[in-house]
């Protein structure tokens, strides 16, 4: 269940808290959040070529970095970043004292973020299209026994299983932060519309899939998202933002 955003945050060590937030923000909010922007990420916006790129991807960091602010309660454009080796955002521990853990991922017109203390978090949302859904790309991306499932499942079902099959490898390799340095076809989780979501195994290490807890989350119409958390991930926490977010 998703709960309206509270005014002033805190995160005990058990929890997760999800934030689900709209890209298309009004103009006077964008224009906010470019001014939070730090050069790197200013430099980032200007490559994109389409406005609507350029736009959201704003968005997607100003509201990062305004749920960062809230949390760490300070101003927005004072949080910094440091990058894992393939790419994953974290806060500079040089400047940041605690161990707020954060993940974000965007697609079409949704944010989604994940914040927890001391696990890390991998969070991923995709917006449907049918016609990406298709066996070759299942059999390039995912593993021998996620085909086999997919494959089985009725038609009508095949292109939900295979973005929940999607989500949940990019919700683990997120959260691990390797990106795709971690071979897909290495690991397994579940996508079977009757199944909870789960890392399975991962034939690297048979022992990973205990320390990882993996969760759907509940998105609009024509979404779909997972959230995988380090740990058990005691307690999900999900908030929906206000609209407009500021
Ligand atoms: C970069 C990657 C981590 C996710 O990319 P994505 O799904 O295209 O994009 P998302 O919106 O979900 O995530 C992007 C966000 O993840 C975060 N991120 C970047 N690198 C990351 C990493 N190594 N680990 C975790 N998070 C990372 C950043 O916050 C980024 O936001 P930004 O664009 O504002 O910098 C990586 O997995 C990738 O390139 N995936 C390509 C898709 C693919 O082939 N998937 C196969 C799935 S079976």
């Amino acid at each position: 269940m998703w709960l309206d955003a509270p005014s002033s945050l805190s995160l005990s060590s058990g929890e997760v808290h999800v934030w689900r937030v709209s890209l298309e923000q009004p103009l006077e909010v964008q224009q906010g959040f470019l001014r939070t922007l730090d050069a790197d990420e200013q430099t980032r916006a200007s490559r994109f070529h389409f406005k609507k790129h350029r736009r959201r991807f704003i968005a997607g960091r100003g509201v990062l970095r305004s749920l960062l602010g809230r949390y760490l309660e300070v101003k927005p454009e004072e949080v910094r970043f440091a990058y894992g080796p393939y790419g994953k955002p974290a806060l500079d521990a040089a400047h940041h004292a605690g161990a707020l853990r954060f993940n974000a991922s965007h697609s079409h017109e949704l944010a989604v973020y994940a914040f927890a203390q001391d696990h890390d978090v991998g969070i991923d949302v995709e917006y449907i299209k049918e016609d990406f859904a298709t066996q070759d790309i299942a059999e390039r991306f995912f593993s021998k026994y996620e085909v086999q499932v997919l494959t089985a499942l009725p038609r009508e079902e095949q292109a939900a299983g295979f973005f929940r099959c999607w989500t949940r490898k990019e919700a683990y390799i997120k959260a691990i932060g390797s990106g795709l340095s971690h071979p897909l076809d290495q690991f397994d989780v579940t996508l079977a519309p009757n199944e909870p979501a789960a890392l399975l195994r991962d034939h690297r290490d048979p022992e990973v899939a205990t320390r990882y807890a993996m969760f759907n989350l509940d998105l609009p119409a024509g979404y779909v998202g997972a959230l995988a958390v380090a740990g058990s991930g005691d307690r999900l926490v999900q908030f929906v933002a206000e609209q407009p977010f500021a």
